[in-house]
C-alpha cells in the first residue's frame, strides 16, 4: 500500500482515491456540516407544517425532502425543516438555505422564491464545482413544497411552472436534460454530447444546446 502524503492530505479535506483530485471545505460548510441548523429529527404529524416538498437528484440519486410552515397574513416562511439522504455538500447547502430562510423573523415568499445558488455558495464560502448539483436539491425541493402550499391553500395561480422545452424531438432530450448535465459536469457542447448524444443527428438543434449550456454554467458556476 502506498504511504500517505501527510502534508498533501492536510491542505485538502477530500483526496479522491482513483484519480488524485482533491479539495477543501470551507469552515462555515464544516461547521453546516456537523451542526445542521433546522434538521427534521421526529416525523411530524399532522398539522405540524403546512406542506412538504420531496426531489430526488438525478445526478447521483440522493433524495431531499423540505417541510415549511407559512405565516398566511404576512406571507412569509414561519419555519422550515429537512431531511436528506444526501452527502455533506447537500447537507451543509440545506443547512445554511435554511437558515437564510427562516432568519429575521422569516422570509417573504416571493424573496425566499429568489434565492439562487450563487446565494447559498457565497453564505457557504463556496463549494468544489462538482458539488453543485447537491446545493441545487435544497432550492428544488423547496420550490415544490412551495408549489403544495400554493394549491393546498388554493392560491393556483402562484404556483411555478417550470414546463421543460423539447430540444431534441428525436431522442425527445428536453432543456431540463441538458441542465442536469451541467450539474453533472458537463461544459461544452461536445461534453453534452457525449453524455445525452443530443443534437448528434440534428444539427439545426445545436445553437439552442449551446445557448442553454452557457445559460446553466452561468446560472450554477457564475
Ligand atoms: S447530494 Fe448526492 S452527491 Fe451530493
Amino acid at each position: 500500500m502506498e504511504p500517505l502524503n501527510v502534508s498533501a492530505m492536510q491542505k485538502s479535506d477530500v483526496v479522491n482515491a482513483r484519480t488524485g483530485e482533491r479539495w477543501l471545505y470551507s469552515p462555515i460548510v464544516k461547521d453546516h456540516f456537523f451542526n445542521p441548523r433546522n434538521l427534521l429529527l421526529e416525523e411530524p404529524t399532522e398539522g405540524d407544517f403546512d406542506a412538504r416538498g420531496t426531489v430526488g437528484s438525478p445526478a447521483c440519486g440522493d433524495v431531499m425532502d423540505i417541510w415549511i410552515k407559512v405565516d398566511r397574513d404576512q406571507d412569509r416562511i414561519k419555519e422550515l425543516k429537512w431531511k436528506t439522504f444526501g452527502c455533506g455538500s447537500a447537507i451543509a447547502a440545506t443547512s445554511m438555505f435554511s437558515v437564510m430562510v427562516t432568519e429575521n423573523g422569516g422570509m417573504k415568499m416571493a424573496e425566499a422564491l429568489k434565492i439562487k445558488p450563487q446565494d447559498i455558495m457565497e453564505r457557504l464560502g463556496g463549494l468544489p464545482n462538482r458539488k453543485i448539483h447537491c446545493s441545487v436539491l435544497a432550492d428544488k425541493a423547496f420550490r415544490k413544497a412551495v408549489n403544495n402550499y400554493f394549491h393546498a391553500t388554493g392560491q393556483h395561480e402562484r404556483v411555478i411552472v417550470e414546463g421543460a422545452r423539447i430540444i431534441d424531438a428525436r431522442l425527445n432530450v428536453t432543456d431540463k436534460d441538458i441542465e442536469e448535465a451541467v450539474l453533472e459536469g458537463a461544459t461544452n457542447l461536445e461534453e453534452v454530447q457525449n453524455k445525452l448524444k443530443v443534437g448528434v443527428g440534428d444539427p439545426a438543434a445545436i445553437p439552442a444546446i449551446e445557448e442553454l449550456v452557457r445559460f446553466y454554467k452561468e446560472k450554477y458556476f457564475g
